[in-house]
């Protein structure tokens, strides 16, 4: 796993947290970051059912906004980061949540989490930015964490999609790949629905949804721990 997600200031951490800066102030920033989350933390929560006697984990939880609002509906929620600046920020976001629990990760292992002990798993622009061997990685072990029947949500970027915005997008992506592989921070890194249905099959999970999220240009998918 790479340090490109570490920040030196808040700018930067918009900057990685919704792939530009289009605000007046780092201030002003924030608030919409934080707005813009609050009401799809909302939407999710109403999406998977989530409810007072659940107990799960956040995938790349940045900011930690989506933290800061599910807290409140939630039993538990784990929130896992590969940033410690990303940690660090939301811990302070997020201080008088005591129902929250911060984790570095390291690896694609949730080490601070026992067999079938998640109800559900979630991880929003995340995985736009992983490859298929990050994505077979984290499919495995949250076979391991989730219970039965449990659902894990995410969102990735389609191959399929490569049209308006995805077309210029991607060829930014390509050029700035080309130039310097290792040093753009949050490259998108596009992936083909089909491809992703058969790795979540072979990992034993079954695709519930899969649904391009109009206007946002990504597609959320849901899975469901079959076996
Ligand atoms: C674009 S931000 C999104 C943050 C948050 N999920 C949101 O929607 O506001 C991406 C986050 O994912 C984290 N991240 C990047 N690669 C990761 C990985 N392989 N595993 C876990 N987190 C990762 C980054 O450190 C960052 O906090």
């Amino acid at each position: 796993m790479n340090s490109k997600w570490e920040f030196t200031n808040l700018e930067e951490m918009l900057n990685l947290t919704t792939g530009k800066f289009p605000y007046a102030t780092i201030d002003e920033g924030i608030k919409s970051v934080f707005q813009d989350r609050l009401i799809k933390a909302e939407m999710l929560k109403d999406k998977l059912q989530l409810h007072k006697e659940m107990i799960g984990l956040e995938i790349g939880s940045g900011p930690g906004f989506y933290a800061f609002y599910l807290s409140d509906h939630l039993k538990k929620l784990y929130c896992c980061d590969i940033s410690s600046a990303y940690l660090k920020f939301a811990k302070k976001i997020c201080i008088e949540k005591s129902n929250l629990e911060f984790k570095l990760i390291n690896t694609f292992k949730f080490d601070f989490l026992a067999d079938a002990s998640l109800d559900f798993c979630f991880s929003t622009s995340v995985f736009i930015h992983l490859n298929y061997y990050d994505v077979f990685w984290y499919l495995n072990e949250l076979k391991r964490v989730l219970k039965l029947g449990a659902i894990f949500y995410f969102d990735i970027v389609t191959m399929e999609n490569i049209i308006s915005y995805h077309q210029i997008k991607f060829k930014e992506m390509a050029i700035s790949y080309r130039d310097n592989p290792s040093s753009e921070k949050n490259l998108l890194n596009y992936l083909s629905k089909d491809a992703i249905g058969i790795l979540s099959q072979k990992c034993g999970f079954e695709v519930v949804e899969m649904q391009d999220l109009e206007g946002l240009f990504k597609t959320c998918i849901i899975l469901r721990k079959v076996s």
